[in-house]
């Protein structure tokens, strides 16, 4: 009959793409009895965290232990430094829950990320200054400014802290146990900048906080972007390792630096790919579960896997190109671009192939290859990121009560179906409970919640 269909001849390529398919699935697909455990040990890694310091999770007391009412007001400057881009915000709180901002994006040049850390500083500072010059903001009165910085730093107080570690291809050496709150502040002194820092904030905070400003609900800030980290509402009694007194709302808002989780790869599925875009980052060893999720990364392990193909001559027919052998040139959109392709022939996937990558004749079948190397890539980020919410769901002990869960991040805002296979991790997990998990886009929080924060200091 018509439904049925033709009987066809394999040739050798054809049986050879199901092989290395199912070969690829061996090594990046998580089943759901695995995904358990890692999330049993996760549970546990963010209890040790808040037990004392020197655990892989840091669990960073914030100094933020009120969560907003969304009643706030005012006009707060914001700088957000952490990702591709560093922004400039002004920060308007309306007090009935909604805010404006004003912003201007900068790109952070290589020379600034890996030199000396005033050169750093300095381009921060300047960037402010033409931030307040366009806008015409007034700077008689010393602005007050909040200070998204999204690296681990060891958090003294509301606006002091020191770096422990650079991520994401940060690299100034000078900038380690420094405290960044008086690098910039000197900084922003050495350009005049009539602005003052007040409050010092990781990302996955802020992103808590703003999200909080309009929904109390908000137990939990989590960043998926060019790295991976998150951030929740803790109990201080819970917290032996806190020692800056009481606290008068007896909570405090932790920030895990879950990137680290599993650096001693007891758990994690960390394979060949991984390793070695590990050992050739600028921080091997460490940050092993950002590696497997973030943007900074997911291209890169991608790479990693065509280009062992190519050697095998079990892709492009062999031939390599100059781009595809390049580090970090295989970038996570082009993975979101691929996966959106859904051409019968994959044509846009050859474009990207033969356009970005160079490679000069990507066949049918190498085109479906890459586009499953892509998939499973970014399905496993998707299912790790949804391990780390459970963990820190279960740890809040709110999988029955449930709870809003803010995200941001371009990973999670723009890679098709990340939400969605979150979600079906998620489910076989919690199970049921999976819908308590209210997992929500928290656009722009990391800076906005600078604002919400200067705000309450
Ligand atoms: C890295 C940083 C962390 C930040 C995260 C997301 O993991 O160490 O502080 O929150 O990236 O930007």
């Amino acid at each position: 009959s018509a439904l049925q269909k033709p009987t066809r001849k394999y040739t050798y390529r054809e049986v050879d793409e199901s092989e290395v398919v199912s070969a690829l699935e061996d090594i990046f697909v998580i089943r759901p009895q695995t995904l358990r455990n890692i999330c049993k040990h996760f549970v546990d890694e963010l209890t040790l965290g808040l037990k004392e310091d020197g655990h892989t999770l840091k669990m960073i007391p914030s100094y933020v232990s009120h969560r907003p009412t969304g009643k706030e007001t005012g006009s707060y400057l914001a700088l957000d430094l952490g990702g591709t881009n560093f922004r400039v915000c002004e920060v308007y709180l309306e007090g009935d829950s909604k805010v404006r901002l004003t912003q201007k994006k900068f790109t952070i040049p290589d020379y600034a990320k890996c030199g000396q850390s005033d050169v750093l500083f300095d381009f921060l500072a300047d960037s402010v200054l033409t931030f307040i010059t366009e806008n015409h903001i007034p700077t008689e009165s010393d602005i007050p400014l909040g200070f998204t910085f999204s690296f681990p730093v060891n958090q003294t107080a509301i606006d002091k802290g020191y770096l422990m570690v650079w991520t994401k291809g940060f690299d100034c050496k000078d900038t380690i146990n420094k405290d960044v709150v008086a690098l910039l502040n000197e900084a922003l002194a050495r350009k005049n900048v009539k602005v003052h820092v007040t409050a010092l904030v990781n990302d996955t905070v802020g992103t808590l906080m703003s999200h909080a400003y309009n929904d109390p609900g908000t137990f939990v800030g989590v960043i998926l972007g060019t790295g991976t980290n998150a951030a929740y509402v803790e109990k201080v009694s819970a917290i032996p390792k806190w020692k800056g007194g009481p606290v008068e709302s007896g909570e405090m808002i932790i920030n895990c630096e879950w990137g680290a989780f599993d650096n001693e790869r007891v758990v994690l599925p960390f394979n060949k790919y991984d390793q070695k875009m590990d050992e050739e980052s600028t921080n091997p060893g460490e940050q092993t579960f950002e590696k497997m999720i973030s943007g900074m990364y997911l291209g890169e392990i991608v790479r990693q896997v065509i280009v062992e193909l190519v050697q095998r001559r079990i892709l492009f027919g062999g031939v390599s190109s100059p781009e595809i052998e390049t580090p970090y040139k295989f970038e996570t959109a082009y993975m979101s671009r691929i996966e959106r392709d859904h051409t019968s022939d994959l044509l846009d996937t050859k474009m990207v192939l033969q356009e970005l990558l160079n490679i000069p004749y990507p066949a049918p079948r190498d085109r479906r290859i890459v586009r499953r190397i892509c998939e499973l890539v970014a399905t496993r980020a998707a299912r790790l990121s949804a391990v780390g919410v459970a963990a820190v769901v279960t740890k809040m002990e709110r999988v029955e009560d449930g709870c809003t869960v803010a995200i941001d991040g371009s990973v999670y805002e723009h890679y098709p179906h990340f939400g969605n296979r979150m979600k079906d991790a998620l489910h076989e997990l919690l199970g049921m409970f999976e819908e308590n998990v209210n997992i929500v886009l928290g656009k722009d929080g990391s800076s906005v919640g600078a604002g919400v924060i200067a705000a309450l200091a």
